[in-house]
């Protein structure tokens, strides 16, 4: 049931609109942003860092979970299962054997030979499972689960090489964007965009997508973004609301009561974006 990106991206590309991805982190996650595809007739994407991954048992529970919740919560939106920032061939390799439909290969740290020639290598295992590839070129900067980087701006003719020499579905070309919270009004790149944009034709993917106004997603969208990347904005809603809940209630201990209130609240931003993006509707 699960779905490659690529036909999602192409369509987004099309039609002017992106593609949220939403990192999971356990069940709860898992199901509000379900949810909110399905009530929004969003396609949508869900990011699975090796972190999160890790923290809920490895590719194969994931997989397991995702495939199941969609089953019983009857999701007929189309979904994609990806591993965000994957570290290795090994490890997309292993994420696809466990049934993601979708890999990030960043290999943002290498020189641009090295990078293309180990994305080449999982895009060719990739497509021949029928995933999707999505590729760094430059660096995002902040911090995520470990991933950490200083601002990269990409060079544009190394993602024309990129896309054509490895043949990547979706490429994360860094242009300011940072993962975690922003010190004032994000600065991207947007003449940068435009022309790599152009010159590629491929979907391009947004990076740290907490935090930056709306009027620069649209600009992003109008120059080629089709995937957009939010993780930090859910954690802090989540947070937001459990910490009121046993701030307000100094009896509850079951975790259920605890944990569960925030899955609205990760619901409602989640449509927020998906409404932002232009993906509502598009199912
Ligand atoms: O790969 C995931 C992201 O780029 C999310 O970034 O946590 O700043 O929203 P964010
Ligand atoms: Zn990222």
């Amino acid at each position: 049931r699960l779905v490659s990106m690529t036909d999602m991206l192409q369509k987004g590309l099309k039609g002017h609109y992106a593609i949220g991805q939403f990192n999971i982190n356990n069940l709860e996650w898992t199901q509000a942003v379900l949810t909110a595809a399905q009530e929004e007739k969003s396609p949508v994407i869900l990011g699975v860092s090796e972190g999160a991954a890790k923290y809920m048992g490895g590719f194969k529970v994931v997989a397991a979970m995702v495939e199941a919740l969609m089953e019983t919560m009857d999701i007929t939106v189309p979904v994609a299962l990806h591993l965000d920032h994957g570290s290795s061939l090994e490890n997309c390799t292993a994420a696809i054997d466990a049934g993601f439909s979708s890999v990030m290969i960043d290999n943002s740290k290498f020189p641009i030979d090295e990078n293309i020639q180990a994305t080449k290598a999982v895009v060719e295992y990739a497509h021949s499972k029928g995933a999707s590839v999505e590729a760094e070129v430059g660096s995002v900067g902040g911090e995520e689960d470990g991933v950490t980087g200083g601002v990269i701006y990409a060079d544009a003719q190394e993602c024309k090489r990129m896309v054509e020499e490895a043949g990547i579905d979706a490429l994360a070309a860094a242009l300011g964007s940072v993962h975690g919270n922003y010190d004032g009004e994000p600065v991207l790149g947007f003449d940068e965009m435009k022309e790599i944009s152009e010159l590629t034709g491929a979907p391009l993917v947004l990076h740290g997508g907490s935090g930056i106004p709306e009027h620069q997603i649209k600009k992003a969208i109008e120059y080629g973004h089709t995937k957009i990347n939010v993780n930090t904005e859910l954690q802090q809603v989540w947070t937001k609301k459990t910490r009121e809940v046993i701030a307000n209630n100094e009896k509850v201990y079951d975790p259920r009561k605890i944990i569960g209130p925030g899955k609205e609240d990760i619901t409602a931003t989640t449509k927020a974006k998906m409404r932002e993006f232009g993906s509502s509707g598009q199912a």
